[in-house]
Formats: structure tokens, sequence, C-alpha cells
């Protein structure tokens, strides 16, 4: 069996098309959605991801601040500045690149800014919406796959899915979603002991490790739906993924490539996100 791909690119249009509809529905009323995104430091991999972030933004002509912040900024600084978007009537969406420099408490960061602007969906309370399955606002990298899936018109109800990694940007609200589209839902993370024992059974399969091409063709089940989050650099300083694509697009149903596969996802939803968070307001 040959996968189909699933491209990334191209749903990631599609759905900032949908989105830019919404986006024009709000400012044709006089409400321009905006997004402030924060950065603090020089960390090189940060400043791509923020600058599409903010270059997403102004595509679909949303109002968007690109707020750098030298490494040395303390964290009352940054607590006060989160604290004057909270208060912005212009800014729907707030987000802080992490990771943050390490004088900085990333929870109490987190925990600062306003649940009704957290586009990142990382605000206990919005984990705790996500859990008890009254999501508010979705974290973007893991309702990006779950939009992969829905456009690839892969079903999700009653398969077996199973989700490697834990973090709480990808792993833990992945595993939230597949459960709340009726999965059922393993997590596995690095330390588990036969891990192919898992990966074999998965009708679904999330990666989101970080490990170069760790899931190969002989731990896939064939016909799988195969979502690689990873994003790491071969012997060659190539883009890949979690998953041995080659060996792995023989036995798998569909497959995401790396790159063109998850990533221009995470920032689409994020627009998404924060268009949403706009049309909360002007419904109030
Ligand atoms: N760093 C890596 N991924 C993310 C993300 O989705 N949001 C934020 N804020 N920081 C990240």
């Amino acid at each position: 069996m040959t996968a189909r791909i699933i491209d990334g690119k191209t749903i990631a249009q599609e759905v900032r098309a949908e989105w830019k509809l919404r986006a024009d529905a709000l400012k044709a009323r006089g409400i321009t959605p905006g997004l402030a995104v924060i950065i603090v430091g020089e960390d090189a991999a940060s400043k791509v991801y923020v600058a599409n972030k903010v270059k997403a933004c102004a595509e679909l002509g949303l109002h968007s601040e690109h707020i750098a912040l030298p490494a040395d900024t303390s964290e009352a600084a940054l607590l006060a500045k989160i604290a004057e978007l909270n208060s912005d009537k212009k800014i729907h969406g707030i987000l802080v690149q992490l990771p943050v420099p390490k004088h900085i408490n990333s929870e109490k960061v987190l925990n600062a800014i306003s649940p009704d602007k957290d586009v990142d969906g990382f605000h206990p309370l919005n984990v705790g919406a996500l859990s008890t399955g009254n999501m508010r606002f979705a974290p973007c990298t893991p309702y990006g796959c779950m939009k992969l899936l829905e456009k690839a018109g892969v079903s999700i109800e009653g398969k077996h899915a199973v989700v490697v990694g834990r973090s709480n940007i990808v792993g833990k609200p992945m595993a939230m979603m597949l459960l709340q589209a009726n999965a059922t839902v393993t997590i596995c993370t690095s330390k588990t002991v036969n891990l192919a024992k898992f990966t074999r059974d998965a009708d679904i399969l999330v990666l989101a490790i970080g490990r170069t091409k760790m899931i190969t063709g002989d731990m896939i089940k064939p016909g799988a739906a195969v979502i690689d989050v990873g994003m790491n650099r071969d012997e060659h300083g190539k883009l890949c993924g979690d998953v041995d694509f080659n060996s792995a697009k023989e036995v798998a149903g569909w497959i995401t490539p790396v790159p063109g596969g998850v990533g221009p996802m995470t920032i689409t939803m994020l627009v998404a996100n924060t268009v949403q968070s706009a049309e909360r307001v002007a419904g109030k």
C-alpha cells in the first residue's frame, strides 16, 4: 500500500480562506481581530515561528503586534506587559512564545494571560475546559492535527488512537481532543516499554516526541493514519519528523509529510482562535 499524503499546505490555505471570510464579516462590523505575539530573547527557531505567526495575521487582514523583548527582561516587566494587553480592546489574542528564558517562570506567565485572550489554550482554565469537554480555545497544533484528519476524511469515532508524547503543548491536548471525538486513546512516552506493541495497534498514530525517524514502517498498522508533529533535523541537517517517511508511506493509509504537514496548520489554527475570540467579544 502507498499512503495518501495529507497535504498540510493545501488544507491550511483552504481553512485560512474559511476564517478570512469570518474575519472579513467582523471587520464589516467595525471589529478587526487582533493578536499580540510576545517573544523574550533571541532563540533562532522561536524568532522564525513568531515572524510566521505575525505574517499569517497580516495576510488575513488581522491586526497584529509583534513584541520582541530582550533576554534579560524581568518576569515583573513581562507580567506588566501581559496585564496591559489583557485590557487592550484592540487585542483579542495574546501569545507568549515558549520557551521563555530560565529566570522567568513560564507557569506564572501563562496563568497571567486572560483566559478570554488565551489563543494558545495553555491557561489552566482552558486546559480544564478542554478536559471537561467544554473547549474554549484549542491548543493550535493538536487543533491543526484534528483538522487534517477531518479534511482527509479519516474517521475517528471508535478507533484506537495512539499519541506518542505527553507535552502540554501537543501530546496531552491531542489525546483529549481525540477522546472528545470518541476515539479510544492510548498515550505513550519516550519511556514506554515496547512502544511498537502500541503503535502497531493504532488506527490513528500521532507522533510528538521529537526524535528523528523514530517510527519506522514495521511499527505501523497497515492502513493507519499517521500524523507526524516532529520537527527535527536528520544527519544531513534536513528537516524531518519523528516518522521514517519512506518506510512508513508503504504501510500507512494516510501520512503527513515534514515539512508541509502539521506545520502550516498550527499557525492557521492560531489565526482561527484569534478570529473566534473576536467573534465572542462581538457577540457580547
Ligand atoms: N513553542 C512551541 N510551540 C508553541 C506554541 O504552540 N505556542 C507557544 N506559545 N509557544 C510554542
